[in-house]
């Protein structure tokens, strides 16, 4: 692949523009990218008109980009996420009739946990969570359980900080998160109150696949709720979706 004068290869650029969109930056021009990306305006005109072409990005009528159609298809297409998703989703829906907060599904990735769905309720109350949005690890529940059971190396990287104290009361010294991750892999899930807002009390549990954990399952309760319910439907939805990837493959 040709690289460029400033040595950077072309998957490297094509990267660097999409990586521009964020969960909160959905749309942007030509301009703003080749900005926030680094790249003479140009290069990201000629790499963003490339894109849209191949589907991957798409043009509004103001002349404004956002992630095409078709990274979404292809992103899908296979993907260990989907197949999780997949076999999740019924049990989600029966444990947000139950508990009717939010219910929610993320997995590792990046040392921070990605969220590939979330189930809400009308009533529900409080939620920074969205689909496809991430949360630090040390300071969400679903976050704490994939800190719990990852690879070590993964676990030592992020106790060693930095920490950010996202609420009041989110953890940040390593022998305290220490000491929750010890709990979580003992008693099989957590409660977090206000680890990552104040009103709110996340309730996680792993999900296995194989006997390997690959998910956190959650549900985010108002700060006072009672969480014994949440953590039975939590845990018998667990055991049910890992019934169901044992069945797929
Ligand atoms: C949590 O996982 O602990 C959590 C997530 C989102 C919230 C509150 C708590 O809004």
């Amino acid at each position: 692949m040709a690289n460029s004068l400033s040595g950077d290869s072309m998957t490297e650029r094509i990267v660097r523009v999409l990586d521009t969109f964020t969960i909160d930056r959905t749309v942007q021009t030509a301009t703003e990218i080749a900005a926030r990306a680094d790249l003479p305006v140009s290069s990201a005109h000629r790499i963003v008109g490339d894109l849209i072409d191949a589907g991957l990005l798409e043009r509004d009528e103001d002349k404004r980009v956002r992630l095409g159609l078709r990274l979404w298809e292809l992103a899908l297409r296979g993907s260990s996420a989907l197949r999780l998703r997949q076999a999740a989703l019924p049990h989600m829906e029966h444990v947000q009739a139950l508990i009717r907060e939010h219910t929610q599904l993320a997995v590792l990735e990046h040392e921070e946990a990605l969220f590939l769905e979330r189930l809400s309720h009308p009533d529900a109350g409080a939620n920074i969570t969205r689909i496809a949005g991430r949360l630090p690890v040390h300071a969400s529940s679903s976050g704490l359980v994939l800190l719990a059971h990852a690879d070590p190396s993964i676990r030592e990287r992020v106790l060693a900080g930095p920490l950010r104290a996202v609420a009041r009361e989110t953890a940040t010294d390593a022998a305290t998160l220490r000491a929750v991750l010890a709990s979580i892999r003992r008693h099989g899930y957590v409660i977090a109150p206000g680890s990552i807002e104040a009103v709110s009390t996340g309730v996680a549990v792993p999900v296995r696949d194989h006997g390997e954990v690959v998910a956190a399952l959650s549900v985010v309760l108002p700060r006072e709720s009672a969480t014994s319910a949440a953590v039975d439907a939590l845990l018998d939805a667990a055991t049910a979706i890992e019934q169901d990837l044992n069945l797929s493959r």
